[in-house]
């Protein structure tokens, strides 16, 4: 049986799970395989701290480039993360031949276009299946078994710690920061939790999904981001009022020629199977021109679920380098390739609006006559009854409008003095 050796880079939390999988799903491994998977080095900064995962001290080295340098490891694996050191290493692991296998999104929707370029320039595989929804084989579903698909949207909930957050509040009447107090002691959300709950997890994932069906490197900065920070618990009651849930959603969609990409706060009716998707959970909708709606769901993150996806590349680039098959599967993300993603403006939704109004005589026409200036149509309204208030929150649904006619619809009524705070304004997914 033909035997490969990987290199593991990052024995962190991930990395500990890769560690284990390999040392204790070997046999496993190697009947579905067909060949024997060796873990020879591992890499990390500080190789003292006990990961909870047996290993032979000599396997361990502070220096990761003679990890990449060792003849006996074949397939290198990165779990390092960051856009850094992460992406010198893996560029040194392409120019020495050598497969890469990294969970690494920040590193790819950011710097994408290099990897893919030097990849195909060494012929050299490139994988990433934990880098978006992590034990979620969603990659190897759009590279392979969508192939024979053009891709009309891709619709999802990628955030674990947004969607365990957003379950809480409503489920438990919380407000947003108790729930994420509670949610970083008890180890749900990060003691820095910018990157998920300001949605640039989200949209890092939202970016490679993008770049891979459309088949061009999508901009990180292209990609409109808004973040849960900060989401108040009566536009969760509102939105239930109407028949809807909030949830943080990617929406990549074509769109005459151009993909819009954009991540937010989003409403989805309570009958659409997204909205059932709670706690950690991710789910993803991929609507491909030949197969219809499909649908993905499982655990975005944590240490066995991703090191799940490390796992399956590593068999994957280990299968090809034994069988001389390298980029058997080409990435799909075409170097030369440019695109066009939609200007925000552009993007057509129906829109939740929370207007605090004054509560006099005539304000009523005065909104809907600014709206109505803005080519916004009002679709329903919510008013309950709120005494001895100056303003009152009105809810309005509207029907599909141009957001950079919503926007500047919100920005008139809110400067007039007929309203008393900012207009709150959640999109609808329509699907
Ligand atoms: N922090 C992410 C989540 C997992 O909460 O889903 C890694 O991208």
């Amino acid at each position: 049986m033909k035997e490969i050796g990987v290199g593991l880079l990052g024995f962190g939390t991930i990395g500990a799970g890769v560690v284990d999988i390999l040392q204790n799903g070997g046999e496993l491994l190697a009947e579905r395989a067909g060949l024997k998977l060796t873990l020879r080095r591992i890499a990390d900064i500080d190789i003292k701290t006990d990961r909870g995962v047996p290993v032979d001290p000599a396997l361990l080295t502070t220096d990761a480039e003679s990890v990449i340098a060792d003849p006996g490891v074949d397939v290198i694996v990165e779990l390092i993360g960051g856009t850094t050191i992460a992406k010198t290493l893996i560029c040194k692991s392409i120019a020495a031949g050598k497969p890469v296998v990294t969970a690494n999104k920040a590193l790819l929707a950011e710097h994408g276009a290099e990897i893919w370029a030097l990849a195909a320039q060494k012929d050299v595989d490139v994988s990433f299946e934990a880098a978006v929804c992590g034990g979620i084989p969603l990659i190897r579903a759009l590279r392979e078994g969508l192939v024979a698909n053009r891709i009309a949207s891709i619709v999802g909930i990628l955030n674990g710690t947004c969607n365990y957050i957003l379950t809480r509040m409503e489920r438990d009447r919380l407000a947003f920061d108790t729930v994420l107090k509670q949610a970083q002691e008890s180890g749900y959300a990060e003691a820095d939790p910018s990157l998920d709950i300001d949605g640039i997890d989200t949209a890092h994932k939202a970016t490679i999904l993008a770049s891979l069906a459309y088949g061009f490197q999508v901009p990180m900065g292209a990609v409109h981001t808004e973040g849960i920070r900060g989401l108040a618990p009566i536009d969760i009651e509102y939105a239930l009022d109407l028949g809807y849930r909030i949830k943080l959603l990617a929406v990549i969609r074509a769109m005459d020629g151009e993909v819009a990409v954009h991540v937010h706060p989003t409403l989805i009716a309570l009958d659409h199977l997204l909205a059932s998707v709670g706690d950690v959970f991710n789910a993803v909708l991929i609507d491909g021109e030949r197969t219809g709606p499909t649908l993905y769901y499982g655990k975005g993150a944590g240490r066995y679920p991703t090191a799940s996806a490390v796992v399956g590349d590593v068999v994957d680039l280990a299968r090809n380098l034994a069988f001389e098959s390298p980029r058997r599967v080409p990435v799909g993300i075409r170097p030369d390739r440019h695109g066009r993603v939609r200007e925000m403006g552009g993007v057509v939704m129906r829109h939740y609006l929370r207007v605090s109004l004054l509560d006099k005589p005539g304000v009523f026409g005065q909104l809907g006559t600014v709206l109505g200036k803005h080519g916004v149509s009002i679709a329903s309204v919510l008013q309950k009854e709120v005494r001895a208030d100056a303003y009152v929150p009105v809810v309005i649904v509207t029907h599909r409008a141009a957001e950079k006619n919503i926007q500047s619809a919100i920005d008139e009524i809110d400067a007039t003095d007929i309203t008393g705070s900012p207009t709150v304004r959640i999109r609808i997914e329509d699907f």
